[in-house]
């Protein structure tokens, strides 16, 4: 099985650019990820977006999002980040059977061999993430449902600290005992999230806790102490193929996407 990840993908109203900079061209960028998936052989089962889908944009946000979306040939399950609302994401993906009517945009996806668990880390009005009791409570008894299926987490927020002071203080806050209820449950091969807006892994709970980079660009960070930033960088707009190898084996490629004009044929340049 092969579960696409796209995350921070930022979509701004149409016409808008985030940041206001015309350079950032968010929209274009989301569009080159969806070309790039659709394309991609074999085609992945699934695409997560896992949160910061918009940039505060409401729901001229979420209309631009889903018609770039609806171009995307893969089906597609969301979470939400804090850039996004709840409530505007609820409405916007309603047709969608695995979105719950109401509380926290969370859900088990069994239709898999892999199952798939999506966490929402969200405090409104807040760029930090939190498991609160009640949504741990959740998650406890949504993994004691299964404990045998291999099964992945995911949530926009990290678990894990980077050694970046702002971005450290922006992880997902979780009571000290969550790291001892992730590995009561070996059976739990990857907890995958965005939010940092770079790629980064280590190991949490005895299982790999993987930072997807992002669609939009990168915050640029001078030192490590830096708690702000100012700049952001261009870079190519990314997105991760995990793919199930069996097991507990995730292997987690991240994959750059490219104007198609910047390929150059090797075969081409060779005899000219
Ligand atoms: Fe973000
Ligand atoms: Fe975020």
């Amino acid at each position: 099985m092969i579960i696409a990840q796209i995350t921070d993908t930022h979509i701004v109203a149409k016409g808008q650019e985030w940041k206001s900079l015309s350079q950032t061209q968010i929209a274009r960028r989301l569009k080159l990820v969806v070309d790039h998936l659709n394309a991609l052989i074999p085609k992945p089962d699934v695409v997560l977006l896992t949160g910061d889908a918009i940039d505060d944009a409401g729901m001229e946000g979420y209309t631009h999002l889903k018609e770039i979306l609806k171009l995307l040939s893969i089906p597609l399950y969301i979470i939400p980040g804090n850039h996004d609302d709840r409530e505007d994401m609820r409405v916007a993906f309603q047709h969608q059977s695995y979105m719950p009517s109401e509380g926290f945009i969370h859900y088990v996806i069994d239709d898999y061999p892999v199952r798939l668990i999506g966490l929402d880390t969200v405090v409104p009005g807040q760029p930090q993430g939190m498991l609160c009791r009640e949504r741990i409570d959740w998650l406890s008894r949504v993994l004691q449902e299964n404990q045998e299926k291999p099964t992945l987490i995911f949530m926009h927020h990290p678990l894990i600290k980077i050694g970046q002071k702002l971005l450290d203080q922006l992880n997902c806050h979780t009571p000290e005992d969550f790291e001892g209820l992730v590995a009561s449950f070996p059976n739990i091969i990857g907890i995958i999230s965005g939010h940092y807006h770079k790629s980064c892994a280590t190991i949490f709970g005895g299982t790999l806790c993987f930072v997807a980079p992002s669609v939009a660009p990168v915050h640029y960070f001078e030192k490590a102490s830096d708690e702000k930033t100012k700049i952001i960088e261009l870079v190519h707009p990314s997105f991760v193929l995990h793919k199930w190898m069996g097991g507990s084996h995730l292997v987690s490629e991240v994959v750059q996407t490219v104007e198609p004009d910047k390929r150059l044929s090797i075969e081409k340049n060779l005899k000219e």
